[in-house]
């Protein structure tokens, strides 16, 4: 087999691997340059203008976990037995003229003062025309779409070397914002949840094979 057959094969099996995994062994731990791994996937992620509107926590600690659980349902079993589990938090103070998207363009981005400027403009002409200070909801979900590219790498990631994860949105967002904000954990609002993930290893193999469309239901030419 050649390289290409085999590498693809090799991707292809990794997402057959992957399923949204129920329970974990609590028993089995990723180990921490494992997990250094899939956060790396993480932070390479792609997002709108490279802005990175994202913070991944690390949520390890039991008793956080326990109270989790119960504002968290979607996750109350994962969160008992996964070798690791992450908050993904949204920025919220993602407008055009804010000081983390001029500090960001500016020093993680290293852009020039007359592409700044350029990149800065565009950026608000973008957000107008995508409405996204409509209402308050459009600009956090603009941020929060971003997280979701970080959260499918990881994902995919964790797959490609073996380790089992699950995403989750079985959260009341209202509670979880509020019980990280009281733990100071939001940086008063500048971030807000987005969607969760667990990483560990499965109890079981999943009940059911995959299914999924077929691709001719799911992709038109034109
Ligand atoms: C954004 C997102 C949120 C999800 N939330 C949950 C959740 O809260 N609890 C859960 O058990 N599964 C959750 N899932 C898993 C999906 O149900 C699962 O991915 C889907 O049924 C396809 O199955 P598979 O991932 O095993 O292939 C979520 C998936 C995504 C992508």
């Amino acid at each position: 087999m050649s390289d290409a057959i085999a590498k693809k094969q090799e991707i292809l099996d990794a997402f057959q691997f992957r399923f949204a995994t129920k329970e974990y062994d609590g028993d089995r731990k990723i180990s921490e340059e494992d997990f250094k791994f899939i956060l790396e996937a993480g932070r390479l992620s792609p997002s709108s203008y490279g802005l990175e509107p994202w913070k991944f926590l690390i949520i390890q600690n039991p008793d956080f976990r326990e109270r989790l659980m119960k504002i968290a349902t979607g996750a109350a079993r994962q969160l008992r037995g996964a070798s690791h589990f992450i908050i993904i938090l949204a920025r919220t103070d993602v407008k055009f003229d804010s000081e983390y998207i001029i500090h960001h363009i500016k020093t993680i981005q290293q852009a020039s003062d007359e592409s700044a400027t350029m990149l800065l403009q565009s950026l608000e002409s973008f957000q107008h025309r995508w409405r996204l200070f409509e209402n308050e909801r459009a600009l956090l979900d603009w941020s929060s779409k971003q997280t979701y590219i970080a959260l499918a790498n990881m994902l995919t990631a964790a797959a490609q070397i073996g380790i089992d994860s699950t995403p989750i949105e079985g959260f009341s967002f209202d509670e979880v914002n509020s019980l990280l904000e009281s733990e100071g954990l939001l940086d008063n609002g500048t971030f807000k949840p987005s969607v969760m993930a667990a990483f560990g290893y499965r109890k079981e193999d999943p009940i059911r094979p995959k299914t999924r469309k077929n691709l001719s239901d799911i992709v038109e030419w034109v």
